[in-house]
C-alpha cells in the first residue's frame, strides 16, 4: 500500500484553464520568455502518445542514423522537455539554453500555452497524437510509476478525470483540436502514433522529408530497427531507468509497457467504454479529426 503518494491538487492546479503540475508553472516567466531559435525543432504530444518514440527517432535522423552518437545520453537530455521543471532536478529551459543549434525541443503543451517565439521563430513543429482511449490506459499506469504523482483511486475514476480534462496538461480533447487548427499551417505536420505502428517505414520517411533530409534505405533501416519497442524497451538512454529513482519507480509498471494499439480493450468495462465514447462524440462533433483505436 502506498502511502507517501501526494493528494491530487496538492500537485496539479489550474492554469490558464489547464490543469498543469504546479512546479512546472512556478517558474512560469522562464517558460513564456523562452527564446526559440529559427532552426529549433519543436516535438510537441499530449502525454503517452508516443512522444519519446518519435523524439528517439528524430534524433536518429540529426545524427544521421549514428546509433552510438544516440547512446552517448538519456532521451530527456538529448531532447529536453521545455517546461519541465522540479527544482534542482530538472531545468527544460536550462538544459536548452545551454545546447547548441539546431536543438530538438520536446513539449506537452497546448497551442495557447505555447512561448509566442516558436511561432515568431518559424519554428518547424511535429505534432504527434494518439487515440484517447490508448492515451488514458498509458497515462493511468504513468500515475503509478511516477513517485510524485497520486495514485488514482481507480481506472474508472481516472478516466473520469481523463474525460474532465483534470488530468495533467488538460482535456486531450482541446490539446488535440487546438493543434489540429495550427497544422494549417505547412511548417506544422500533423502525425498519429496508429499510423507509425501500421506502417513506420512509411512515416519514418515522411519524416526524414519534413526535415529537409535525404531517405535513403540503409538511414530509414537503420532508424527502424533501433527505435523498434524491443530495441527501446532495452536502452537505457530510452527506457526512463536513466531518470533519478526518486521520480519513477519501474518495478510497478515499465515506462515502455506494451506500445500497442487497443489496450484499452484490456481495461475498458463495456459500460465504461460507452460513456467515454458518448462523451467523445460530444467534445469531437466539430473536429475532422477521425483516430483509429484499432488496426
Ligand atoms: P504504452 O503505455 O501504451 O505501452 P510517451 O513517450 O509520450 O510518454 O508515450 C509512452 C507510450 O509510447 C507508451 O505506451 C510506450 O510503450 C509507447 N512507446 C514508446 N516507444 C515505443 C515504440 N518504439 N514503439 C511503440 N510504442 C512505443
Amino acid at each position: 500500500m502506498e502511502t507517501s503518494k501526494p493528494e491530487y491538487y496538492e500537485v496539479f492546479g489550474d492554469f490558464h484553464g489547464v490543469l498543469m503540475d504546479k512546479r512546472f508553472t512556478k517558474y512560469w516567466e522562464d517558460v513564456e520568455t523562452f527564446s526559440a531559435r529559427p532552426d529549433d525543432l519543436l516535438i510537441v504530444t499530449y502525454p503517452k502518445s508516443g512522444s519519446t518514440w518519435i523524439s528517439e527517432i528524430v534524433d536518429m535522423i540529426y545524427k544521421e542514423g549514428d546509433v552510438e552518437k544516440c547512446k552517448e545520453d538519456a532521451i530527456f537530455n538529448r531532447i529536453p522537455d521545455l517546461e519541465c521543471r522540479n527544482e534542482d532536478l530538472i531545468n527544460g529551459i536550462k538544459q536548452l539554453k545551454e545546447k547548441e543549434s539546431p536543438r530538438i525541443v520536446k513539449t506537452h503543451l497546448p497551442a495557447k500555452l505555447l512561448p509566442a517565439s516558436f511561432w515568431e521563430k518559424n519554428c518547424k513543429i511535429i505534432y504527434l497524437c494518439r487515440n484517447a482511449k490508448d492515451v488514458v490506459v498509458s497515462y493511468y499506469y504513468f500515475f503509478l510509476i511516477m513517485k510524485n504523482y497520486p495514485n488514482p483511486k481507480s481506472f474508472s475514476e481516472f478516466v473520469e478525470k481523463f474525460m474532465e480534462g483534470q488530468v495533467p496538461y488538460g482535456s486531450w480533447y482541446d490539446h488535440v483540436k487546438s493543434w489540429w487548427q495550427k497544422s494549417k499551417n505547412s511548417r506544422v505536420l500533423f502525425m498519429f502514433y496508429e499510423d507509425m505502428k501500421e506502417d513506420i517505414r512509411r512515416e519514418v520517411v515522411k519524416l526524414i522529408e519534413f526535415l529537409e533530409r535525404d531517405p535513403s534505405a540503409e538511414l530509414v533501416d537503420r532508424i527502424i530497427q533501433h527505435t523498434s519497442f524491443q530495441e527501446m524497451k532495452n536502452n537505457p538512454c530510452t527506457n526512463y531507468s536513466m531518470l533519478p529513482e526518486i521520480m519513477i519507480d519501474l518495478k510497478v509498471s515499465p515506462f515502455m509497457r506494451k506500445g500497442i494499439v487497443g489496450d484499452w480493450k484490456n481495461h475498458f468495462p463495456e459500460a465504461l467504454r460507452e460513456r467515454f465514447e458518448e462523451h467523445y462524440q460530444q467534445q469531437m462533433k466539430d473536429c475532422p479529426v477521425k483516430f483509429r483505436a484499432e488496426l
